[in-house]
């Protein structure tokens, strides 16, 4: 053994993600199921990329392309590596297919599990802090451990007469007295990557499952008369893994509550019914907001200040002014909002919807890649696509933009200052000019000039109107 503390280059992270987690009774893969709005993998992964390692390397197997798909959808190519397991032989047979990457890099490995989401940027920097220290020269690996009430599935610590880590035992391997050990292995270790290779190959799948397991090394290495140390956390949670649906529920449930928690406390946001609301955690939302019951905020969307967003409203991926006021039942989706609008009652924005500052749509009232301009209003039953509206317009009940030939899509724009009348049908492409007038029932199928009223069907000029 060195007699100088390691000088590695570096580190490297492996994080092991090829089951399909069976205990989940899906046809997803495990790590692909979401938590906090973001599949498992992907919280892995960021906290990864926080630790600025040389490479992320993914071990891959079942529905291995998706996975794939979902890391690259947030990380860039060149910081991840793919290595594809080809049998699903345990999690000893999984970093073994990292071999040729990883066998002959001088650097510490550390090794994460794509089923623990909530472990902390924290937690390993303390690990490999430790890892590195350990007895002034560094261990050959550190494992990362908690103690829970219920043990019940998880692989044991079995430490011998002096409270040293003697091996880590799986449940399925366990006797009854390991049984009741309490001190779990997490999955998640540090490790000299030459020394961990040199013991993998010495790994067997003789045991209940007859897999190759990851849990036979630190065993090995301390036979061979390395350093293996245990970290144990106290966060339960942080550490625990999720393998069932229940489980899943219960990580959102506390996430959820995190969130809730610090938007209340630090940002002095009010919740009605806080136990009602799904508020993602990448959401912001302002001061003096208030939410009431059943309303979920999905995605990274912002809300300002002041604003009331009202029962049973989703906003997803969207950007919400100050003072801005939700009315009960609103779906808003990729959408902005500016300053002191009024949305709903079920109203529903998509597709790059923009309201200006002051603009109001009402009841019942869809828009899709529409932008309605400022003091604007469209307040009943109406459907508004790839549309531009300017300011001062009011859109009358029952209006649609017929902007959809059957084969194309076509724009409708409606200048400042006009009024649309109730029940117009505006047949895209049209414009309509700034301070035009539609009758009731009309159906424009040309365009308007300024200051012109039309009515009919199909529509034609009646008179100019002064200014
Ligand atoms: C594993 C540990 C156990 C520990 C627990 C913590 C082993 C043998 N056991 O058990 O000591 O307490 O994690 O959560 O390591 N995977 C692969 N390829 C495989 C098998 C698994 O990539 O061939 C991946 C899985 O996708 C998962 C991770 O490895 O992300 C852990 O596998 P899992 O089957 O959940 O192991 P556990 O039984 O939970
Ligand atoms: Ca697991």
């Amino acid at each position: 053994m060195d007699d100088f503390p390691a000088t590695k280059s570096g580190l490297n992270i492996l994080i092991l993600a090829a089951g399909l987690g069976t205990r989940m009774r899906s046809n997803t893969a495990k790590v692909l199921h979401k938590l906090d709005g973001r599949s498992l993998i992907n919280h892995v992964c960021q906290t990864a990329a926080a630790l600025a390692p040389k490479k992320i390397f993914i071990v891959i197997g079942h529905q291995g392309d998706a996975v794939k798909r979902a890391v690259l959808s947030e990380h860039d190519k060149s910081a991840v590596e793919f290595i594809v397991q080809k049998e699903l032989l345990g999690t000893g047979d999984a970093v073994n297919s990292a071999r040729e990457f990883l066998a002959n890099e001088d650097s510490d490995l550390l090794i994460l599990s794509g089923d623990v989401p909530l472990i902390r940027v924290e937690t390993l920097a303390t690990l490999l802090q430790q890892h590195q220290s350990h007895r002034g020269k560094g261990a050959a690996c550190s494992i990362l451990t908690v103690k829970l009430e219920n043990p019940t599935g998880y692989g044991r610590i079995v430490r011998d007469s002096e409270g040293l880590f003697e091996r880590i035992v799986e449940e399925k391997d366990a006797t009854d007295e390991q049984k009741q050990i309490r001190e779990i292995n997490s999955g998640i270790y540090c490790f000299d990557g030459r020394k961990l290779f040199a013991a993998l190959a010495l790994v067997g799948n003789v045991n209940a499952q007859g897999e190759y397991y990851l849990t036979d090394v630190p065993k090995i290495l301390r036979a061979g008369g390395e350093n293996v140390s245990v970290f144990q956390q106290s966060d339960v949670r942080e550490v625990s893994g999720i393998n069932n649906r229940l489980e899943l529920a219960e990580m959102e449930r506390v996430v959820r509550s995190r969130t809730i928690t610090r938007l209340m406390v630090e940002q002095g946001v009010t919740f009605i019914d806080p136990t009602s609301c799904y508020i993602s955690s990448r959401a912001q939302v302002g001061r003096d907001t208030i939410i009431f019951p059943n309303v979920s905020i999905e995605g990274a969307s912002e809300i300002g200040e002041g604003c009331s967003i009202r029962s049973g409203s989703r906003i997803s991926n969207s950007k919400i002014g100050n003072s801005v006021e939700i009315l009960d039942g609103s779906i808003v989706v990729d959408s902005a909002i500016a300053d002191s609008c009024m949305v709903g009652p079920y109203a529903h924005l998509r597709g790059n919807a923009r309201m200006e500052e002051n603009s109001k749509v009402g009841n019942f009232v869809e828009l899709k890649k529409t932008k309605i301009g400022q003091n604007s209003k469209a307040n009943h039953l109406t459907y508004l696509g790839d549309a531009t509206i300017g300011e001062n317009t009011n859109i009358g009940a029952g209006t649609i933009t017929c902007n959809y030939d059957g084969k194309n899509k076509h724009a409708t724009k409606i200048g400042d200052n006009v009024k649309i009348g109730s029940d117009t049908m505006l047949i895209a492409p049209i414009e309509v000019g700034d301070g035009a007038v539609t009758a009731a029932g009309s159906v424009v199928t040309e365009n308007v000039a300024s200051d012109t009223l039309v009515a009919g069907v199909p529509a034609k000029e009646k008179k100019k109107l002064k200014k």
